[in-house]
């Protein structure tokens, strides 16, 4: 049997004037985790390092929209506006809605210390176990 090992990002050591945010992900389940992040890493990039299985299949180039999460309405004076890329992209996802966004469009700021948002299902990369 062969084993691969996939290399994840790590965090990188927070400086010490570094606020960290805390940042809260759901799961359409209703699953809920509270990370740590700083300030200028991409909502993306937080999910991989914390092992999330994001499609994200252009690799946070605003090209596929698998990485489609939603953020409540009152956090969204926090976010920047979407750009025309971004807006197109949202356009083409049937389940997007007002509280749509791309991950990998979103760079935290300090202002989102307590930031919630969550993982549509049809950004999730599905595991499925056979029973045998
Ligand atoms: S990763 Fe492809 S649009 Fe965000």
């Amino acid at each position: 049997m062969q084993t691969i090992a996939v290399a994840r990002p790590q965090p990188a050591p927070a400086e010490d004037d570094d606020k960290i945010l805390k940042i809260h992900i759901y799961l359409a389940d209703g699953s809920h985790f509270q990370r740590e992040a700083i300030a200028g890493l991409r909502l993306l990039d937080l999910l991989r390092m914390y092992g999330f299985p994001v499609k994200a299949e252009c690799g946070g180039a605003c090209v596929c929209g698998t990485c489609h999460i939603r953020i409540p309405e009152h956090w969204q004076n926090v976010l920047p506006p979407p750009t025309d890329e971004e807006l197109a992209r949202l356009d083409s996802i049937p389940t997007a809605d007002e509280r749509s966004r791309l991950a990998c469009q979103i760079e935290t700021t300090d202002e989102m210390d307590g930031l919630e948002f969550e993982i549509q299902p049809d950004s999730l990369v599905q595991t499925y176990w056979a029973a045998g």
